[in-house]
C-alpha cells in the first residue's frame, strides 16, 4: 500500500534521512523505531507531504534549503510531489507528534472541527466510533480540550485524525509523554482500530518495548539510516535490540 524508495532528506547540508527504503502492506501495523533525532518526524513529514509546505515556506523567507530525493508510492501511485491536503483526500492522514487541538473548544466540538470537510452523517458515525474506541473520551465530551490530561488529549488528537476516515494512518510518537498505563491503553486502542476498521497503521516510536509486540513489521532507524528490519517478534528476540532498547 505504501512504498518508500531510497528517500534522502537534507536540511541545508545535514542529512536527516539517508537512502531510506521501506514498505507498508495493506492492513498491517508497521513500526519505525529510533532514538531522538533518528529522523522519525522527518520521515512522517515526508510521507504526509508536510515537508513540501515546509520547503515552500523556507524558500519564501529565504531560509534553509530543504532537498528531497527518492520516491513515495501510495496505492500504486507516485505521490512524491503531491500536496499534503491531496494526500489526506487519498486517505493518507498524519497524527502529528503533539498534534494540535483546540483548547477552548470541548471534545465533541474538536471532533466536529476536524471533520469539517466531511458530510454530517459521516462525522456523526465516526464520532460515535471514536467514543467506542476511547470510552474515557465519551465521558468527557463536554469538557474543554485544554483541561484534558496529556493522555486524554492524545486520544482526542488521534480521534480527530480518525474523523476523516483514513486508509493509512501515520502516527508520529503517539506514546510520547504518556504514563505506562496510558501507553497500554493506547496500544490496545490501536490494535482494536486495526481489527475493527481495517485501517493500515504506520507508527514511529522511540519506545520499542510497548510497540514491538503489536507490530507486524519493524524498521530500526539510526541517524537517518535503516539498520535492521524484521517482524515484531524477530526484533524482540534480536540481541542488539535487547541491549539497545530493553537494557538486557
Ligand atoms: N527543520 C529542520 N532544520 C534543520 N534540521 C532539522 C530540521 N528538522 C529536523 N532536522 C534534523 O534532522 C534530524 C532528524 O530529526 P527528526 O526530528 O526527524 O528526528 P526524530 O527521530 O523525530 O527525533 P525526536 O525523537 O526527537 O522527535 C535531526 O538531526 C534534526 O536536527
Ligand atoms: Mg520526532
Amino acid at each position: 500500500m505504501l512504498e518508500i524508495h531510497n528517500l534522502m532528506v537534507f536540511f541545508e547540508n545535514a542529512l536527516a534521512l539517508n537512502d531510506f527504503s521501506m514498505e507498508v502492506g495493506e492492513g498491517e501495523i508497521v513500526g519505525v523505531i529510533g532514538s531522538n533525532s533518528a529522523g522519525k518526524t522527518t520521515l512522517m513529514n515526508t510521507v504526509s507531504g508536510l515537508i513540501i509546505d515546509m520547503k515552500i515556506k523556507e524558500q519564501r523567507k529565504g531560509g534553509e534549503r530543504i532537498t528531497l530525493y527518492g520516491e513515495i508510492v501510495f496505492q500504486g501511485e507516485d505521490i512524491t510531489e503531491t500536496h499534503p491536503y491531496q494526500r489526506v483526500k487519498k486517505g493518507l492522514v498524519l497524527a502529528r507528534e503533539r498534534h494540535p487541538i483546540f483548547p477552548e473548544s470541548d471534545v465533541a466540538e474538536n471532533l466536529k472541527i476536524a471533520g469539517h470537510q466531511r458530510k454530517k452523517s459521516e462525522i456523526t458515525e465516526m464520532t460515535q466510533y471514536v467514543f467506542t474506541l476511547f470510552p474515557a473520551l465519551s465521558q468527557l465530551r463536554r469538557r474543554k480540550a485544554g483541561f484534558l490530561s496529556g493522555g486524554e488529549q492524545q486520544m482526542l488528537s488521534i480521534g480527530m485524525t480518525l474523523i476523516v476516515k483514513p486508509t493509512l494512518l501515520l502516527m508520529d510518537e503517539p506514546l510520547l509523554g504518556l504514563s505506562p498505563m496510558m501507553q497500554t491503553l493506547l496500544v490496545e486502542a490501536i490494535q482494536n482500530l486495526r481489527k475493527e476498521s481495517g485501517i493500515t497503521i504506520f507508527i514511529t516510536e522511540q519506545f520499542a518495548r510497548p510497540i514491538l509486540p503489536m507490530i507486524d513489521k519493524g524498521y530500526i532507524i539510526e541517524n537517518g539510516m535503516l539498520t535492521l528490519t524484521g517482524t515484531g517478534a524477530e526484533l524482540m528476540d534480536n540481541p542488539e535490540i535487547k541491549a539497545a532498547y530493553f537494557g538486557i
